[in-house]
């Protein structure tokens, strides 16, 4: 079963094929961060335009790619919430219009949910295929606009455990390197800065909210913005990278692990952008196999927004027969689950 992957979000124009939710025929992206490296982040109508000018081109790559064409797919599935309307729309109005032409099931997919499965996808690694007994897991999602830490009790199954209070950590990364003089997206930037840098050279606050799992980092951000502008010349860029790096790491290996030994699970998914993060990802595999629990988490160019994973993510959604109309639309905001009463108190678990 192949489906095609529509990706217009935020600043990755990409279209993928998929075979069975795993295997990856195709995976085109066609980063904007150039574009948008002036502004110091994304701006919406400048994406939507770009958008608007590679969708048939990398859509045609990826089909040519996968060797197929619209004849051999079984459905289109596309990423409709939450993002930047004026990119979104380019991405929905597109599989709409290609769904329609071609008299194919058309599947809206949330932006999360499509990160979750890029574990799904076969990068030919440890604990591939997953067996449907990985049932529940613990996922921490981390991208530049959500932290959150969700359980699964199977596919599209959600709770809520934790979210953000203020700043994603994407953001922190993007704004501390900012403060740093670091360019755009900073995230990967502080990943190879930090491995030259002592992460103990300068103490960062970790927000620990006692009674959640619940993140907060803007006051880390604060942090360094004040550092950064004290220290002036006599800092060491690559210390401040390493100390950043390893507050944001620090709270979210351990308030991934504690929902995970609240809800008792053996798997643990690491999904989005940030988790990309070489450290992240070392240091999350480290814990896990100290308490003998398995950690995935995918390659990073499988981290960051592609279509691959939004074809995986409507690949469990359209076996279920979970098909949309041509009246599909975008949504700026939406959960991607609720939270359960109680649960962000931590009482009753
Ligand atoms: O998931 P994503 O590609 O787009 C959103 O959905 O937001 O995530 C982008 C975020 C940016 O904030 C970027 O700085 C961060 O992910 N990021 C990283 C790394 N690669 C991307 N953060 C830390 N380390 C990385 N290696
Ligand atoms: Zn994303």
């Amino acid at each position: 079963m192949k489906i095609l992957g529509v990706e217009t979000s935020c600043d990755e124009t990409s279209a993928a094929v998929v075979e069975d939710g795993k295997t990856i025929l195709s995976n085109v992206v066609a980063s904007q961060a150039d574009l948008h490296a002036r502004f110091g982040g994304v701006v919406p109508e400048v994406a939507s335009r770009r958008h608007i000018e590679l969708m048939s081109p990398i859509t045609q790559q990826a089909l040519d790619e996968a060797g197929c064409g619209f004849h051999d797919l079984d459905a289109i599935a596309v990423i409709n919430r939450p993002g930047l309307i004026p990119a979104l729309i380019v991405g929905v109005s597109a599989a709409k219009a290609m769904a329609w032409a071609a008299g194919l099931p058309l599947i809206g997919v949330h932006h999360l949910e499509a990160h979750i499965y890029a574990n799904f996808l076969d990068f030919g690694r440890n604990l591939f295929p997953i067996p449907y007994s990985l049932f529940p897991l613990v996922c921490l999602i981390v991208s530049g606009g959500h932290s959150d830490i969700v359980y699964m009790t199977d596919h599209s199954e959600y709770e809520m455990m934790a979210r953000t209070r203020d700043d994603a950590a994407g953001e922190a990364f993007d704004k501390s390197a900012r403060a740093m003089g670091l360019g755009y997206p900073g995230g990967p930037i502080v990943d190879r800065l930090a491995e030259q840098g002592n992460p103990e050279a300068v103490h960062f606050p970790r927000a620990r909210l006692d009674d959640t799992l619940d993140f907060s980092f803007s006051g880390l951000k604060t942090a360094v913005i004040r550092y950064v502008e004290k220290a002036r010349d006599g800092m060491s860029l690559p210390d401040v990278a390493a100390s950043f790096q390893q507050a944001v790491v620090d709270v979210l290996v351990t308030n991934t692990f504690k929902a995970a030994e609240r809800k008792g699970v053996r798997q643990v998914l690491i999904a989005g952008g940030v988790a990309a993060n070489r450290e992240l990802q070392r240091q999350m595999k480290e814990r896990g196999a100290a308490l003998g629990i398995a950690v995935s988490a995918p390659p990073p160019e499988l981290c960051t927004d592609n279509a691959a994973m939004v074809a995986a993510a409507g690949y469990y959604r359209f076996i279920r027969g979970e098909c949309c109309g041509l009246d599909l639309d975008a949504y700026a905001s939406e959960p991607l689950a609720e939270r359960r009463e109680g649960v962000a108190a931590g009482s009753g678990e």
